[in-house]
């Protein structure tokens, strides 16, 4: 079988040469196509190809058109909001991710941001310690458990919020109200999925009851945040602040406007880490091995 690695931002090249050892060993033909500018590149890619591996690459209903024999497509990491997964499913292709994969290297980004923020982006002046804050984590999958983890050992006083109770849940204060967390945190990590649901759901009503001071660092997606709803609670309360790893739409015209209360990184980066890189695009590459062996289908999300 023919197996594409499409990544616009590519994988660190001992990921590569991983997810190419997995393959041929599988007896299969890896085709590389890194750093595309343009449509055209990824629509000529999957012609011929049996599987494909992407990161946030745009899997669109043309993408998928044009990739006649493509069984089985595999996210290598969690997000697959990129993916048409609706026009795949139609036409019968797999989709899967690879849940937790690169987890630590986005939570780890998470409480880069939350100090960088404290220490006024690294500009002079004083700033304040994470030690004794309290942290809200709406999001409590593989990645919000990981920041909690992390920020109990900073001495953070952590709260989560969830709707329902699991065992997961368990040892940790939480809420089961969107605005007592937003009230009562000092910080606030959002890891949630893009989803038509959880679109916009971070809105003013939510941020603008953030207590003074109060910091929120969004390592999700854009399109989870209000972007009306955050100018309007930046632009009333100048003592909040901001920080993303997908700037907003208007960031240019934020940055300008908020100065210091915003900041995004300049392209995601949450899983860009060597180790991220070699834990979702091996197991990626294996996913599709073992489908293609076995008709393993455990990471589908479809
Ligand atoms: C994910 O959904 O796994 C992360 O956002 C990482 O995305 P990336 O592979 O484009 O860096």
């Amino acid at each position: 079988m023919k197996i594409l690695v499409a990544t616009e931002k590519p994988f660190a090249a001992e990921a590569v040469d991983g997810i190419r050892h997995i393959v041929e060993e599988a007896g299969h033909e890896l085709v590389l196509l890194e750093k595309y500018t343009d449509k055209a590149q990824l629509l000529a890619a999957v012609a011929d190809v049996d599987a494909m591996i992407v990161r946030s690459d745009k899997v669109t209903a043309e993408v998928i058109e044009a990739a006649k024999q493509v069984k089985v497509i595999v996210r290598a990491g969690a997000g697959y909001d990129n993916i048409d997964v609706k026009a795949c499913t139609e036409r019968g292709i797999i989709v899967e991710n690879t849940p937790g994969q690169n987890s630590n290297a986005v939570a780890e980004l998470a409480i880069g941001m939350m100090i960088y923020m404290s220490r006024n982006q690294f500009a002079p002046g004083t700033g304040c310690e994470l030690s004794g804050k309290r942290l809200g984590i709406q999001g409590f999958g593989n990645i919000g458990q990981l920041v909690a983890k992390k920020a109990v050992a900073l001495g953070m006083d952590v709260v989560i919020y969830t709707n329902e109770v699991k065992e997961k849940h368990q040892r940790w204060k939480a809420t089961f109200s969107l605005e007592h967390l937003y009230s009562s945190c000092d910080f606030v990590s959002v890891n949630i999925p893009a989803t038509p649901f959880t679109k916009g759901c971070v809105n003013y009503n939510l941020i603008s009851k953030m207590p003074k001071g109060g910091c929120l660092i969004n390592t999700a997606r854009k399109e989870v945040v209000c972007e009306e709803g955050l100018e309007q609670a930046l632009s009333e309360r100048p003592d909040l602040k901001y920080a993303t790893d997908i700037a907003p739409v208007r960031y240019a015209e934020f940055k300008e406007k908020f100065g210091k209360q915003i900041y995004a990184t300049p392209k995601k980066m949450g899983a860009e880490t060597a180790e991220a890189n070699m834990n979702a695009g091996l197991a990626a590459a294996q996913q599709i091995c073992d489908y293609f062996a076995m008709g393993c289908t455990k990471f589908k999300v479809n």
